[in-house]
């Protein structure tokens, strides 16, 4: 009944997400890039009835975009294509999975439960626009040695931060700092590979003195590469800011494999 997903499912799925969230939904976005990527399952009951996609790295397996047709809900559907993804990850090695839950959803928190995961971390979501700026206090990062720093974002993954990651940042000017009384705010960025022109940051904030100086940066940093939306994650509360609103939050949840 769970089956790797196909061109042909598309129409299907797209019909039963239309209304997933309030505001709609992303699968029609991701579509192809998930099906590129592999790790895409469907479940079928003649017709597709309920999807997920994962991501392999390193240790661990991700799982994002659980959907099940309304019609077909409370029938342990998600339940078992969350179990299948567990199993594929384990197959190829990952010790953890992860997924990243609303706080607000509270079926998604229930079937996380369920399935046995635990809060690992909650994160907060600001938008933040774009401004040309001058006058910030920031330098390319040569050495970054945080050890709260697990993960960063990527494309709305939370992947392992480990030095082989670290280093390749710090090469590409990826990792960006302001240090000021001694505290230190550092941000990672990244491009979104699923939506045009938006910039992802992950942002570790030690004083908002410092993370100020790395909100100026960004903004003028966005203008310059023609980005025009920037996404800020951080596990800190910011503070307030004309041009950065608070979106929403999300609990990082984890589960051990073994
Ligand atoms: C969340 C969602 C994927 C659950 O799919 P589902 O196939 O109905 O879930 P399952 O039948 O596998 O449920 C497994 C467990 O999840 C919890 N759960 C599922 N639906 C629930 C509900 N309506 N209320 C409370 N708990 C619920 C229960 O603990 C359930 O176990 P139980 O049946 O023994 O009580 C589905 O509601 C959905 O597509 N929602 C919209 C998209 C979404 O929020 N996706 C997740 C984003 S992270």
């Amino acid at each position: 009944m769970i089956r790797n997903a196909e061109p042909s499912d598309k129409l299907h799925v797209l019909k039963f997400c239309q209304n997933t969230f309030s505001w709609g939904d992303y699968v029609e976005h991701v579509w192809d890039f998930w099906l590129n990527e592999d790790l895409f399952f469907v479940f079928e009951k003649e017709l597709p009835v309920g999807i997920i996609h994962s991501f392999f790295s390193k240790d661990q397996i991700w799982i994002e975009g659980i959907r099940v047709d309304p019609n077909h809900r409370k029938q342990k559907i998600a339940y078992d294509l969350v179990t299948h993804v567990e199993l594929v990850g384990k197959s190829k090695g990952a010790v953890f999975s992860f997924m990243l839950v609303d706080v607000e959803n509270s079926i998604s928190l229930s079937l996380a439960k369920s399935l046995k995961y635990e809060l690992f971390q909650t994160w907060n979501f600001y938008a933040l626009e774009p401004k040309k700026n001058s006058n910030f206090n920031v330098e390319f990062s040569r050495s970054f040695d945080e050890n709260s720093a697990t993960h960063y974002v990527k494309s709305w993954r939370w992947l392992p931060f480990d030095d082989a990651v670290k280093s390749q940042l710090i090469q590409e000017n990826k990792i960006i700092q302001s240090q000021i009384n001694g505290k230190i705010s550092t941000a990672i960025i990244s491009n979104s590979e699923h939506f045009d022109n938006t910039l992802i940051v992950t942002l570790f904030s030690e004083s908002d003195d410092a993370t100020l100086q790395i909100i100026l940066f960004l903004q003028n940093y966005a203008i310059e590469n023609n980005h025009n939306r920037i996404q800020i994650l951080t596990k800190e509360k910011l503070f307030d800011f004309e041009s950065l609103e608070k979106k929403l939050s999300f609990h990082l949840l984890r589960k051990n494999l073994g």
